[in-house]
């Protein structure tokens, strides 16, 4: 692969008891991209970001973050290389307040930290809500409140893990919107996402993911046809 690569995973496999969650995948990301991670429930999307991020510790491979090894690190170390992620259940503290959960994730002076907070509920147009319990917000709301807090510690990965699931028409425009911008202020995305047309709009490159293997990578309107892809989805 080359060095040119932000994030290069090579062979990484995890395994839980029996259960080969993460085979011997590959795949690598160029900077200022979106890239779209996709395949059937239990693929292994999730497991392979949680290797990443150093929440799960992958048995085999190596992963490279900007050419440094980054597998064996802890997640507050790979945080502070430069890679945030969201989750797929949303962890946002519901009896902090919008802005209050936004703060908490850093440790900048106070009002540097409120400054950058309300410029991102700004991004995604939740600014009247910062005084707001995050346990009022509605689910689309909390979700983009996560991903803003990912973006809080400016980091120049963002791996995202299923941010338009249960969010409504106009809250995922703001937020396929808020996704375009990051990347034309030159970040690296990798999204998992199962909604075709989003992935179609939004992602230069998908891999896809099929028993914890990558089976196809290609532009989205390319592995939309693979034929293993679509057996992967609907054949069986
Ligand atoms: N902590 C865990 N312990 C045991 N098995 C797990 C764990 N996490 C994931 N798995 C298993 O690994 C496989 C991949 O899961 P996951 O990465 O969550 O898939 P996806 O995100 O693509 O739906 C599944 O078979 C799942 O049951
Ligand atoms: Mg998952």
């Amino acid at each position: 692969m080359p060095d040119a690569s932000i994030l290069d995973i090579r062979d990484v496999t995890k395994r839980f008891g029996g259960v080969t969650a993460v085979n011997r995948c590959s795949l690598a990301l160029t900077p200022g991209k979106i890239y779209g991670l996709i395949g059937p429930n239990g693929s292994g999307k999730t497991t392979l970001f949680n290797c990443v991020t150093g929440i799960e510790p992958r048995d085999e491979g190596e992963i490279r973050f900007k050419g440094e090894r980054i597998d064996g690190l802890k997640p507050h170390q790979v945080a502070r290389r430069g890679i945030g992620r969201t989750f797929q259940i949303i962890r946002v503290f519901p009896e902090l307040t919008a802005l209050e959960n936004l703060l908490v994730v850093t440790r900048e002076p106070f009002e540097t930290a409120r400054r950058k907070a309300q410029e991102l509920l700004k991004f995604v147009t939740l600014e009247r809500l910062q005084h707001e319990y995050a346990g009022n917000l509605s689910y689309g709301q909390q979700k983009l409140l996560e991903f803003i807090r990912v973006l809080m510690t400016d980091p120049e990965l963002i791996l995202l893990d299923e941010p338009a699931a249960g969010v409504n028409r106009t809250l995922l425009n703001e937020l396929l919107a808020a996704i375009a911008r990051l990347r034309d202020q030159g970040k690296t995305i990798l999204i998992v996402e199962h909604d075709m047309k989003v992935v179609m709009g939004l992602c230069e490159a998908v891999f896809v993911l099929d028993y914890g293997e990558k089976i196809a990578e290609g532009p989205p309107g390319v592995i939309q046809t693979d034929e293993r892809v679509i057996e992967a989805y609907f054949g069986r």
